[in-house]
């Protein structure tokens, strides 16, 4: 009795972990990864977007609220990618993706490294330099868009 309340138990809290294990590795459906990439996008977009007033001098610069905003873009960039996986064409995702791996790739590591120099700016409170690192990311984001995003 004891023993199978100690499995079930095991079982109950293993599960919820092995589905989002699961669910990192291969989506359900290819509409899932569709959402779950699009998802991550707003999230990115949301928090990369927050700078832009900042960086335009609309807004006075607050360091704690920007830097904030990129740790939270830090984490959430990783997120797209894996949903990118075979099979899961759709959105508006080009086909140059599956058919221009290391294109896409390198699209990734291009945006990705841009968010060394961000989150240094960011750490540091030097205005001038987050301007410019901002543009970079910025451009890094469209150039993806332009090769790889209908
Ligand atoms: C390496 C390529 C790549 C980079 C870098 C990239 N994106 Fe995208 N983005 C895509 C692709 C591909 C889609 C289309 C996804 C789909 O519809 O399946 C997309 C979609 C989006 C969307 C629309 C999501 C939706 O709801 O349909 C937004 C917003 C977005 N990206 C913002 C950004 C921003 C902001 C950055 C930079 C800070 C960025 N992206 C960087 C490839 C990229």
């Amino acid at each position: 009795m004891k023993k199978s309340a100690f499995a079930s138990i095991t079982l109950a809290l293993a599960a919820p972990l092995l589905a989002a294990n699961v669910h990192a590795q291969a989506f359900g459906k290819a509409d899932d990864a569709v959402q779950y990439r699009q998802g991550a996008f707003q999230i990115i977009k949301a928090h990369f977007g927050a700078l832009q007033p900042v960086v335009k001098g609309q807004v006075a610069y607050d360091q704690a609220a920007v830097l904030a905003d990129v740790e939270i873009l830090d984490q959430v960039s990783n997120l797209p990618w894996k949903a990118f996986g075979p099979g899961t064409e759709g959105g508006k995702a080009r086909d140059d993706i599956w058919l221009d791996e290391e294109g896409f790739k390198a699209a990734q590591k291009k945006y990705l490294d841009s968010l060394g120099p961000l989150t240094a700016a960011a750490k540091a409170g030097n205005l001038d330099q987050l301007k410019k690192a901002f543009a970079d990311t910025g451009a890094s984001c469209k150039a993806c868009h332009d090769s790889f995003r209908d």
